[in-house]
């Protein structure tokens, strides 16, 4: 199938637009293919990857967010070195998405204690374990037979935020892929097209 040049792949206004759109929908869909990306940071002088569930997109703050636990190797990295990569794929709409920016955490505060609330509780099991996530345990030590408990686990529960302030859009084509790079400008996205 060709892809003809519609606003869609040649404005890069309506393109940053459109990606902030589609990652916003990603958050509240768990079939979109962008719920699930890679988020990348730099730990112990490697790439550290790993799947994460999209859990906010925000437009308007440049803010994208996940859930974890506050033991875990990435939370502890960030005091480090704050800069953290999200990768995402659509294989259907033939997009790759990378977007760049920096993340802090949000433990016990507001907007930590309402995703609780609002349903992050559902994972306590992964957060009232005693062992940090990366810990060496027993086989018997995965296995947890305690019913979920709301009042368990908030302790280690942390909202990973990250401000974007850079993206890199790529559309398969044909015809020559589409490729461009924005970054947030004085107060906007500014697009230029890069080689694919
Ligand atoms: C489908 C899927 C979704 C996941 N979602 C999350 C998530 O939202 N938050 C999280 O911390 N780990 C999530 N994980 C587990 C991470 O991939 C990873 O194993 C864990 O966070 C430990 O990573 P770290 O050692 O780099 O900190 C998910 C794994 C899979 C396969």
């Amino acid at each position: 199938m060709t892809h003809p040049v519609t606003p869609e792949i040649s404005n890069l206004d309506q393109i940053a637009s459109d990606q902030w759109l589609s990652l916003a929908t990603a958050a509240h869909d768990r079939h979109h293919a962008w719920h699930t990306p890679t988020l990348a940071n730099v730990g112990e002088g490697i790439a550290q990857l790993r799947t994460v569930v999209l859990r906010s997109a925000d437009p308007d703050t440049r803010i994208l967010s996940c859930h974890t636990d506050s033991r875990s190797p990435k939370v502890i990295q960030l005091t480090e070195d704050s800069r953290f990569s999200w990768h995402f794929y659509d294989r259907d709409a033939k997009i790759q998405l990378r977007a760049y920016g920096n993340a802090w955490t949000h433990q016990g505060d507001e907007l930590a204690r309402q995703r609780w609330q609002d349903g992050a509780w559902r994972s306590a099991q992964c957060y009232r374990t005693p062992l940090a996530p990366g810990e060496t345990c027993t086989e018997a030590d995965l296995d947890i037979n305690a019913p979920v408990d709301r009042a368990t686990g908030e302790e280690h529960f942390v909202v990973l935020a990250c401000e974007i302030d850079q993206f890199d859009w790529l559309f398969l084509r044909v015809e020559g892929h589409r490729r461009a790079r924005f970054l947030w400008e004085a107060g906007r996205w500014r697009g230029e097209w890069i080689a694919a």
